[in-house]
């Protein structure tokens, strides 16, 4: 396995580019599914994840074409002929369980191997599932599958969430487009990922209002056409980067970075002492002074703060002045990258859904483990700031949500370099 080794060294400076959005390409993939006329996605990141929608995508029989260097997927499902989707490649990632709305909304039935848990959680999809149910849907739960049928097609009901879940108002979504009449899905996810999804199948031709609050109504239609879409800014690798310069001091402009995709990170960096600035070209980020003022983060859905920032804040955080708490609120398992911090000499205090973190003069770079993809560039932010040499093994995990990571941070001056493994 490949390792990065990081020498910790002074301000940065320059530009990184920011690609499409991991998040929301996982979930616009599937909407070819619902069409029998072709999708094209632009802007999408060339990851390990989406390699491994397309795998998924082509094993149900649809067509799907990299194009542009992997910067443009061409997909049809005109001759999809499988409905199955299979343990052995849902397994590798849990966004496969977004192939069963659409399927089920257009062909009336699917059947989709129930996604393993992960390192973060073990991330039920008891909520997809009563979504669809709420449209009309027969599930049984057998042999690991979940056999899905909506004989007659599904029909519009009302989705009642307990909780907001991204995944589950995506497939909900995604189903309710070919539903006869009207569904209404309550307390929404309202993340970017979502609005993106939502303006995208509007140019397939579905009835979709609300989406971007709690609330979206959706008027069934009888079928989806074609369309062509650009994927939206990826605001989970655009805050990465914005703490780059945050941790090792200097100026780093965020090529085609939005400040409404991050707009509670970014008031928690200001509170922190960061600047940033909006530019013609995307966000510019520096450092106010040397002193980054320890600051308190509680995880939340959109708007709130994002829990794919929180292991990388919490990396600021351990040079920060101060103590600083951060509070866990979405998943059950996320401060795994708590242990190797402390390995670099952070001081860290975990109880259940709570991090304490001390902030410290200098960490010192070691030996660590990622053990999940935002855990991985945890590491590597941290390593940046570091004395010494900080070497992160695993780093297939950053494959998964994170192109180009060591080629774009190297463009801004940080010494990183990716040694292949014998
Ligand atoms: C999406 O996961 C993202 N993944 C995650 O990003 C992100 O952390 C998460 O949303 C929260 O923002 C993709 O979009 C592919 P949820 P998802 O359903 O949809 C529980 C990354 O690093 N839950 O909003 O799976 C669940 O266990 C990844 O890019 C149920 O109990 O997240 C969690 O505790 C990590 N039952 C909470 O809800 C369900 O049916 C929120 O999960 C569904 C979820």
């Amino acid at each position: 396995m490949d390792t990065i080794h990081i020498t910790g060294n002074g301000p940065l400076s320059g530009q990184i580019p920011i690609a499409g959005a991991k998040n929301a390409c996982l979930t616009l993939m599937p909407a070819t599914l619902l069409s029998d006329e072709p999708l094209t996605l632009t802007n999408v990141p060339r990851l390990s994840d989406i390699a491994t929608m397309t795998q998924l995508l082509t094993s149900l029989g649809a067509e799907v074409s990299a194009l542009q260097d992997g910067q443009v997927l061409a997909m049809s499902s005109h001759n999809q002929n499988n409905l199955t989707a299979d343990y052995d490649i849902v397994r590798k990632m849990r966004a496969s369980i977004l192939v069963l709305g659409p399927m089920l909304a257009r062909h009336g039935q699917a059947t989709v191997s129930l996604p393993g848990g992960c390192a973060i959680g073990a991330r039920p999809v008891d909520l997809h599932l009563k979504a669809l149910e709420a449209m009309g849907a027969e599930l049984d739960l057998r042999d690991g599958y979940v056999h899905a049928k909506a004989p007659g097609g599904l029909k519009g009901g009302v989705v009642d969430f307990p909780f907001v879940s991204v995944g589950a108002t995506e497939n909900a979504l995604m189903a309710a487009t070919l539903a006869k009449g009207t569904t209404v899905i309550n307390r929404a996810a309202r993340e970017p990922e979502i609005v993106d999804l939502a303006q995208c199948l509007r140019k397939m031709g579905a009835q979709i209002e609300g989406e971007g609050t709690g609330t979206i109504t959706i008027q069934g239609v009888d079928r989806l056409h074609g369309a062509t879409h650009p994927v939206v800014t990826d605001r989970i690798e655009l805050g990465t980067y914005m703490l780059a310069p945050a941790i090792c001091g200097g100026e780093v402009e965020l090529l085609g970075g939005r400040l409404d995709l991050v707009g509670a990170f970014s008031e928690k960096l200001d509170e922190a002492g960061i600047e940033v600035t909006e530019t013609d070209k995307g966000l510019k980020v520096r450092r106010r002074s040397d002193h980054v003022k320890a600051v308190n983060v509680t995880t939340a859905p959109f708007p709130g703060f994002p829990t794919d920032l929180q292991a990388q804040m919490m990396a600021l955080m351990c040079t920060a002045d101060g103590v600083s708490v951060l509070e866990e609120k979405i998943f059950e398992n996320r401060f795994m990258h708590a242990p190797e911090l402390m390995r670099m000499g952070a001081q860290i205090d975990v109880s259940g859904g709570t991090a304490t973190v001390t902030g410290v003069d200098r960490l010192k770079g070691a030996q660590v483990m990622a053990t999940d993809l935002r855990a991985s560039v945890s590491l590597i932010l941290a390593g940046m700031a570091a004395d010494g040499v900080t070497t992160v093994g695993r780093v297939y995990h950053l494959d998964r949500g994170y192109e180009h990571v060591v080629r774009k941070l190297e463009g801004v001056g940080a010494k990183i370099e990716r040694i292949k493994s014998q």
